[in-house]
């Protein structure tokens, strides 16, 4: 049975790598997700098989009946705009387990190993053959006694038990409040500092930092050297906790919400590697190597997304390490405006040869992507050049935009990456900015006091005309005012932007 169960986890993580292979092109992406549900099905299947107590089956099935009930509830529910929230949301689940998992690894040792931990420690200087039969012995006497529990590591393997519980907490913790923080921020409504889309700058926040990552360590070393249970637990253990639970909070809370894609990114391979704690201190080989495909994936995507964004990895990771910026008021008077009204829209597009499309956040809460696509289609019927630049994090989740157009059959062909379509705008006639904001902003390239200074842009400005469609002169995720929106070929379209490109395709 073990070994049928050893074969069930290899196929299972071999699908799980074929998924993440077919997620990574559109046209495979069907083709990834299959792949994944049949690898997670598996993987449940030789789960329920090695559990051999009535009890504990009965308790995995309730729960899986529980989980999947819940998760098709909000698959159902969830807008394609808040799924950003709900993957946080899940992600400290992730985190949670991890603590949860910890402690009771840690508690069903009893305090048992405490002892031997300590002797690897400390007793270094007695020759390696004696240190495993004290070991040995020890461990006989320990769980000769009625309040050992069944778990009887010995020796080395203790140690790195333990090694694995104090870290597999840490991680799981930071990873727990860091997605609370993080689900705050893209949903926006809470009232709190720490929930703001701004970032929380407390006085001395590196030290702060470098202050929770030393005691933390601090604590691990007395964890491992103790021989006395209730001082790993009570003074170590718990205390690392809090520790771990307040430094997760404030990690997120002091990075901007131009910055919050490589939050979203890193707290996802953050909760693979909990995930993969989670494995070790289980013995369970396909937690292993799930947690760190999700680890090692979530780590690169973090990578390209601050390149993408021209950010220093360290300094995201570190909770905006180094960052002086400061926020630009939202107020700021930046000169006049013009407005148009979306007759005078439809008439510039038919005099247009070349129009652009660079899409944001506002066409998904609009759910714009069918009236633009219809657009699209009578503009090239009339044979207008249309294209469409995507800017890498447009929209709340990577990929947001090229979801929406592949839903309303925008032909791939004609939706280019930002680096794709940047050089092209002196040549285009028209841009039409849908529901985007902070990734047109040319304060990114002109003000370097801007929170999303040096982040790459579409130089949508360069264009003869640009028409900017959102309902206000609300500033956008970052919390920057736009300088686009007053530059002398700009022009405004205010109003929901499905009513507003309707009205134009209708006036066409
Ligand atoms: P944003 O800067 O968020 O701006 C969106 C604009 O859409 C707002 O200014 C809003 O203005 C407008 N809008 C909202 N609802 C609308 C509607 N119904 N009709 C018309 N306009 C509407 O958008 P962006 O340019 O896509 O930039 C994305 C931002 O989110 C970046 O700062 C990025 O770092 C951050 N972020 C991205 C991700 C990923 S992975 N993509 C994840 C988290 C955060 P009004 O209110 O005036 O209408």
């Amino acid at each position: 049975m073990t070994g049928l169960i050893h074969v069930a986890y290899i196929i299972s993580a071999l699908l799980f790598i074929l998924s993440l292979a077919g997620l990574s092109k559109q046209e495979t992406a069907k083709l990834g997700c299959t792949s994944g549900i049949i690898g997670m099905a598996i993987a449940l299947a030789a789960t329920l098989i090695s559990v051999n107590t009535p009890w504990g089956w009965a308790i995995i099935v309730v729960a899986v009946i529980i989980g999947a009930g819940i998760g098709l509830y909000l698959a159902k529910k969830v807008e394609m705009t808040q799924m950003p929230e709900l993957v946080a949301m899940l992600h400290s689940f992730v985190g949670l387990a991890a603590v949860l998992v910890g402690f009771n690894s840690f508690l069903s040792l009893g305090g048992s190993g405490s002892a031997e931990a300590a002797s690897i420690v400390t007793s270094g200087n007695l020759p390696a053959e004696i240190q495993e039969q004290v070991a040995a012995l020890q461990s006989k006497l320990a769980s000769s006694s009625a309040e050992v529990s069944a778990v009887a590591l010995t020796g080395k393997e203790l140690f790195i038990h333990l090694v694995e519980v104090f870290l597999g907490v840490f991680i799981g913790a930071v990873t727990f409040t860091g997605s609370i923080v993080a689900y705050g921020k893209l949903n926006g409504s809470f009232k709190l500092a720490i929930f703001k889309s701004k970032a929380l700058v407390l006085p001395g926040k590196n030290i702060l930092n470098v202050l929770a990552l030393v005691v933390s360590f601090a604590l691990m070393i007395v964890f491992l050297s103790t021989t006395s249970f209730s001082v790993q637990l009570c003074v170590c253990l718990i205390p690392m906790t809090i520790i771990a639970f307040l430094f997760g909070i404030h990690l997120v809370a002091s990075i901007g919400g131009a910055d919050m894609p490589v939050v979203i990114s890193m707290l996802n391979s953050y909760s693979g590697w909990a995930a993969a704690a989670a494995g070790f201190m289980l013995d369970n080989d396909l937690l292993i190597v799930t947690g760190s495909l999700v680890g090692s994936s979530g780590a690169i995507l973090s990578y390209i997304m601050c390149k993408a964004m021209n950010r220093s990895f360290i300094s995201v990771i570190l909770g905006g390490f180094g960052n002086k910026a400061e926020a630009a008021s939202a107020e700021e008077e930046q000169g006049e405006i013009r407005e148009l009204k979306c007759s005078d829209v439809a008439d510039m597009l038919k005099n247009a040869n070349s129009v652009v499309i660079t899409p944001g956040y506002g066409m998904a809460v609009a759910q714009a992507q069918y009236p633009v696509a219809e657009l699209t289609k009578k503009l090239r019927d009339k044979g207008v050049n249309v294209r469409f630049g995507i800017h890498p994090v447009a929209g709340r989740l990577p990929g947001h935009m090229n979801v929406l157009l592949a839903e309303a059959k925008v032909p791939y062909d004609i939706v280019l990456e930002m680096d794709e379509i940047n050089d092209d705008f002196s040549d285009t006639d028209v841009v039409l900015v849908i529901g985007a904001n902070d990734t047109v902003n040319p304060a990114a390239l002109e003000n370097p006091n801007s929170p999303i200074a040096g982040m790459p842009v579409l130089e949508v400005w360069n264009a003869k005309n640009v028409i900017v469609f959102k309902r206000s002169m609300n500033v956008g995720y970052s919390g920057v005012q736009n300088p686009l929106f007053f530059k002398e070929n700009s022009y405004m379209c205010f109003g929901d932007a499905k009513k507003s490109v309707e009205e134009i395709v209708s006036n066409l």
